[in-house]
């Protein structure tokens, strides 16, 4: 229960960065607007997200994680609603800006919430619901927009989010504060009351004195030791998932899909749709698979498998866009597709879920908000630099060599993963802040 409510804001995350790509069509129509506004109101979500990451970080720390969430839902509520009902310009990125701003506060709060509140042996699964709600989200704002698409209904599109936030503000009120929370503000009757309560068959004391010894080992909890030596290493693996997990092109493709496929061939808007769903589609499936294997296998096979699987779909892509190899104009259509939904059936199971699973699970509970809200900044600003240069670097460079530019930074993932990242499966949240020490 606890995990399905709060991956609610997973849900708005997914949908609130998928609908705009429609709804912007129709915003145009009623507010007539100049590229550049056009680039605001595209991208002033992920400069929200960017920015209300790091608040996110000293509420969760402060106010607790339960709190973060419900502010996330009330954020998302009353943003929608702004966007639904805008008059003028700057009212609309306004409105997209909380939105934004809503997701900052659900992408930190959500999956450490979760991560804090389950038992080790299906910590993975749980914390890769809020993955799926993410990919469920996204799918949804396509059809949404598919739907409401004959009826230039923007506002609808973008107003609709006020219901699942409202949920989500209403549902995390019913729900236990996290137990990691609660001790650290010295609650402990109040944490085994919720360790008990979560984990019926588990050892509630024996949990409480774990999560004690790992908060007596830390240090104060300030935002200055981030920069301290003995958080370094954890520090690197979470802000080097985040990036990896933007640089290597998910979002150029979720975001410009229909471009892509238009440009492999797809002249239709319908067929260029279309493939676009089946994309949306394809990435909620595939990220079953993460949640099927995640306690099973472990992080790091399946981050290795999928990073390899993308960088080898992204290289054939990359070859295949440059032509001359044979690919003639219709075989183009073809490989595209074949090689994007296979892309994300790799990322869906690998870097999608696991990132946001590693970085709520790695950090120790002293510097935990504040490790989350720099990592998750991190993932943003890397968002942010991806979906602003794609455009531009087809333009200039070519499809080709963009792709080819995403599959190479796929090979340093890899790399990065190998010599860095540990395996987290199984192990207490205080058994990993250990293995780091
Ligand atoms: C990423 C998003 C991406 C989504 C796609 C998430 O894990 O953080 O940037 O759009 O996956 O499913």
């Amino acid at each position: 229960m606890v995990a399905a409510i709060a991956a609610i804001g997973g849900g708005l995350f997914g949908y609130d960065t998928g609908v705009i790509s429609g709804a912007i069509l129709y915003i145009k129509e009623t507010f007539p607007m100049s590229v550049t506004t056009e680039g605001l109101t595209v991208s002033a979500v992920t400069a929200g997200a960017l920015v209300s990451a790091m608040g996110a970080g000293v509420l969760a720390d402060r106010g607790g994680r339960r709190l973060t969430n419900i502010a996330a839902g009330v954020v998302f509520a009353v943003a929608s609603i702004l966007c639904a009902v805008a008059t003028s310009v700057p009212t609309l990125i306004a409105g997209r800006f909380l939105v934004g701003c809503g997701i900052g506060l659900t992408s930190v709060g959500g999956p450490m919430y979760i991560a804090e509140a389950s038992p080790a042996r299906i910590r993975g699964t749980f914390v890769s619901l809020f993955q799926l709600a993410i990919t469920i989200g996204i799918l949804l704002a396509y059809i949404v927009c598919a739907i409401l698409a004959e009826a230039h209904a923007w506002r609808w599109m973008l107003g609709v989010g006020a219901f699942p936030g409202v949920l989500l503000a209403i549902g995390m009120t019913l729900m236990p504060e996290s137990p990691r929370w609660l001790v650290k503000q010295g609650r402990e009757r109040d944490a085994r009351a919720v360790l008990a309560q979560i984990d019926p068959h588990g050892d509630a004391d024996a949990a409480l004195l774990r999560l004690k010894s790992d908060l007596a080992a830390e240090g104060q909890g300030t935002w200055g030791e981030l920069l301290h030596r003995s958080l370094r290493p954890a520090l690197i693996v979470g802000i080097g998932l985040a990036v990896f997990q933007q640089i290597t092109g998910i979002n150029a493709v979720i975001y410009y899909a229909p471009q892509i496929f238009q440009s492999a061939g797809f002249t239709s808007d319908v067929a260029a749709l279309g493939a676009t769903t089946g994309i949306g589609t394809i990435n909620v499936l595939a990220t079953f698979i993460a949640i099927w294997l995640v306690d099973r296998a472990g992080r790091k096979p399946l981050l290795i498998a999928g990073v390899l699987g993308m960088v080898a779909t992204l290289a054939v892509l990359g070859l295949a866009f440059r032509g001359g190899a044979g690919v003639s104009g219709s075989n183009l259509g073809l490989i595209t597709a074949v090689c994007l939904a296979a892309y994300i059936v790799f990322f869906a199971f690998s870097l999608g879920p696991i990132v946001w699973l590693m970085i709520s699970e790695i950090y120790p509970l002293q510097n935990r908000a504040q490790a989350v809200a720099v990592s998750t900044a991190s993932n943003w600003g890397a968002n942010f630099l991806v979906s602003l240069t794609f455009p531009i670097m087809t333009h200039r460079l070519g499809s080709s060599a963009t792709f080819l530019t995403y599959s190479a930074l796929g090979v340093l993932t890899l790399i990065f993963v190998l010599a860095r990242v540990p395996e987290t499966k199984g192990k207490t949240l205080e058994e990993i802040s250990l293995l780091w020490r």
